[in-house]
C-alpha cells in the first residue's frame, strides 16, 4: 500500500531547501505527497534551534499529533533538523511517540530509518557529527516551477557567540562551482527563472571546498555570479546569506555587472554598537558596515538592502542599542528582521554577565519595530510611480484573490500585489510589468493595470502542476565519510507512548 507523506518545515531558507531532498527522497523511496496533510501516514517535522521559541513551537505540535497518531496505526512521525541535532535522543524523552530522530549531516538515511523503526517496532534516533552527504547529491521534489534554491556550502566556520547554527551545521563545506552551476543549469532547462545560492556565510565560499583537487580561491564567489550570468533564460540571481566581515568588493562589482543578479542584498547587521558587535565575535564596526552599503549603493543605486538585527544581547547597554538605532537609520534598509536576544544552550553568551532583562529588551524591540516601520514606508513610497517588472508568485493565502489582486516579487526582492483582469489568464511564472500605486511598509500595490505581460515555460509548467525534479548532482568527494547507513552514534528504545508497541 502506498504511503502518503507531509513535511513540516521550520526555520530558515537552508531549511526549506533541505525540506525539498527530504520530499525527494521519500518520494524516490515510493512515497506519496499527501493530499491533504492531516492525513498524512507520514509526518516529517523538519526543525529550527534558533532561538528558543522554535523550541518550544515543536513540542507543542508534536503534542498535538500524539492524539492523531494513536488513533491511526501504523503512521509513523519523524523528527529531522537542527532542533533534533542539539537536543539527539530528548526528543524522544520528551515526545515518546516519535519514530525516528536524525540530525542535519545525515537526511539521506530517512528513509532507511522509518523501514528500520517499523520493522524493528523502535524508534531510531541517528544522528551525525559531521556531514555525511551533500544534500544536493540526494534527489528534490522541488516547491516551486519559477524559482529554485541552489545550495553553494553548508555549515559555517564563524563563531558568533549568540548563535547555534555551526554547533549544529558542522564546519563550512564548499560544492565544486561545476556542481553549483551544473544544478542551476539543470533548473533553468526545466523553466525554472529565478534561482537563489544558498550558503551560511555565501563570501567565504572557495576557501573550503569538500574536493581537494578544487583550489582555494578568495575571488570563487564573484566568479560564480559571473558565470550564472551566462547562464541563457536565467533571469534572476539572488543569494543568501553574505557576512558584513567578508564581503568584498569583487563581489558588489559582479553584482552591478552582472545584468541577472538582482539589485537585492541580505545584509545581516546584528548591532550597530561596535562593543557589541565585538563582544558578539562579530569581525567588522559600525563604519566598516556603513562603508559596504555606501559602496553597493553608489554601484547600485536601487538596491534593496535587507537586514537581521538583535535586541538585547548581554550587556547591551541603552547606548548600545542608541548605536544601533543611529545605524538603522542611516542604512535605510527596505525591511529587517528583528530579534530579541535568545540564550541558547553552549553558546558563548548564553553564561555572560549582564543579561538584559525581558521587559528592557521588550522595550527596545518595539522602538526598533517603530523606526524600522516608517524607514520602510518611506523607502516604499518613493517607488510609487515607478514601473517594476514581477515574477508572478503562487498566493497561498488567497488573500489577492479577493481584492481581485495577484501577487508578484519585483527584481529588487519587493512584494507586490497588483490588479489584474482574470480574463488575461496570468499565471503563477510569469512576468508582468505594472506601475507602483500605492506604498505600504511590507509591500506595494500596483493597481494600475499590467502594461505586458510575457508567459513563460515556469508558467506553462505551474499550471500543469509540474514542479522540475533535480537528479542527483555532484559528488561527495571529499567529504570522507561512509555511504548512507553508517552507523549512528545514539539509538534509543522508543517507550513509544502511543504506538501500541510490546
Ligand atoms: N537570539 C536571537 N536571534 C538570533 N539569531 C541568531 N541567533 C540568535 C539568538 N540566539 C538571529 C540572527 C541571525 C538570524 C538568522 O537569527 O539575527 O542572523
Ligand atoms: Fe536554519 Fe539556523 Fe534554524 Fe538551523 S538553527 S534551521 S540553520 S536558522
Amino acid at each position: 500500500m502506498t504511503r502518503s507523506y507531509s513535511v513540516r518545515t521550520y526555520g530558515c531558507q537552508m531549511n526549506v531547501h533541505d525540506s525539498e531532498r527530504i520530499a525527494g527522497l521519500l518520494e524516490d523511496a515510493g512515497y506519496v505527497a499527501a493530499t491533504d496533510d492531516d492525513a498524512a501516514d507520514l509526518v516529517v517535522f523538519n526543525t529550527c534551534a534558533i532561538r528558543e521559541n522554535a523550541d518550544n513551537k515543536l513540542y507543542g505540535n508534536l503534542s498535538h499529533l500524539a492524539p492523531v497518531k494513536s488513533g491511526r496505526p501504523g503512521m509513523q512521525i519523524a523528527v529531522g533538523g537542527c532542533l533534533a541535532q542539539k537536543d539527539k535522543d530528548v526528543v524522544l524523552t520528551k515526545a515518546p511517540w516519535v519514530d525516528v530522530v536524525f540530525g542535519t549531516h545525515n537526511i539521506g538515511s530517512l528513509p532507511a530509518l522509518l523501514d528500520r523503526a517499523r520493522h524493528n517496532e523502535r524508534a531510531q534516533v541517528e544522528i551525525l557529527d559531521s556531514l555525511e552527504t551533500f544534500p544536493s547529491t540526494l534527489p528534490a521534489r522541488r516547491d516551486s516551477a519559477y524559482s529554485g534554491w541552489v545550495s553553494v556550502s553548508v555549515g559555517c566556520n564563524n563563531t558568533c557567540t549568540f548563535c547555534i547554527v555551526p554547533s549544529l551545521r558542522g564546519k563550512e563545506v564548499d560544492r565544486r562551482p561545476g556542481d553549483v552551476l551544473a544544478e542551476v543549469q539543470a533548473l533553468v532547462d526545466q523553466g525554472v527563472l529565478e534561482v537563489t545560492l544558498l550558503g551560511q556565510n555565501v563570501n567565504a565560499y572557495g576557501m573550503s571546498f569538500a574536493d581537494p583537487d578544487t583550489p582555494r580561491n578568495r575571488g570563487a564567489f564573484a566568479e560564480l555570479l559571473r558565470a550564472c550570468g551566462a547562464i541563457e533564460g536565467l533571469e534572476r540571481v539572488r543569494f543568501t546569506s553574505p557576512h558584513p566581515a567578508e564581503f568584498t568588493d569583487d563581489v558588489i562589482e559582479a553584482m552591478a555587472q552582472t545584468p541577472n543578479v538582482c539589485p537585492q542584498l541580505h545584509m545581516p547587521l546584528q548591532s550597530g554598537s561596535d562593543r557589541v558587535l565585538k563582544a558578539m565575535r562579530r569581525s567588522y564596526r559600525k563604519s566598516k558596515f556603513l562603508g559596504i552599503l555606501e559602496r553597493v549603493r553608489e554601484a547600485m543605486p536601487h538596491a534593496a538592502i535587507t537586514t537581521d538585527i538583535i535586541v538585547g544581547f548581554p550587556g547591551e547597554t541603552e547606548e548600545d542599542f542608541a548605536e544601533t538605532l543611529d545605524v538603522v537609520e542611516k542604512a535605510r534598509f527596505t525591511s529587517a528582521f528583528t530579534f530579541q536576544y535568545s540564550a541558547r544552550p553552549g553558546t558563548p553568551a548564553a553564561t555572560m554577565p549582564d543579561q538584559v532583562p525581558p521587559e528592557v529588551v521588550s522595550e527596545r524591540y518595539q522602538r526598533l519595530i517603530k523606526l524600522q516601520e516608517r524607514i520602510c514606508l518611506e523607502a516604499n513610497q518613493e517607488l510609487v510611480g515607478t514601473e517594476v517588472e514581477l515574477l508572478v508568485v503562487a498566493d497561498e493565502g488567497r488573500k489577492s484573490a479577493a481584492t481581485g489582486r495577484m501577487t508578484g516579487r519585483a527584481r529588487d526582492g519587493r512584494l507586490v500585489h497588483f490588479a489584474v483582469d482574470p480574463a488575461a489568464g496570468i499565471r503563477p511564472g510569469d512576468i508582468v510589468t505594472s506601475t507602483v500605486t500605492e506604498a505600504a511598509p511590507h509591500h506595494l500595490i500596483a493597481d494600475a493595470g499590467v502594461a505586458s505581460i510575457r508567459r513563460t515555460k515556469a508558467g506553462d509548467a505551474h499550471q500543469a502542476g509540474t514542479t522540475p525534479t533535480t537528479s542527483p548532482v555532484g559528488s561527495n568527494v571529499g567529504l570522507g565519510m561512509p555511504t548512507i547507513g553508517a552507523s549512528p552514534i545514539v539509538e534509543t528504545a522508543s517507550a513509544c507512548g502511543t504506538g501500541g508497541c510490546a
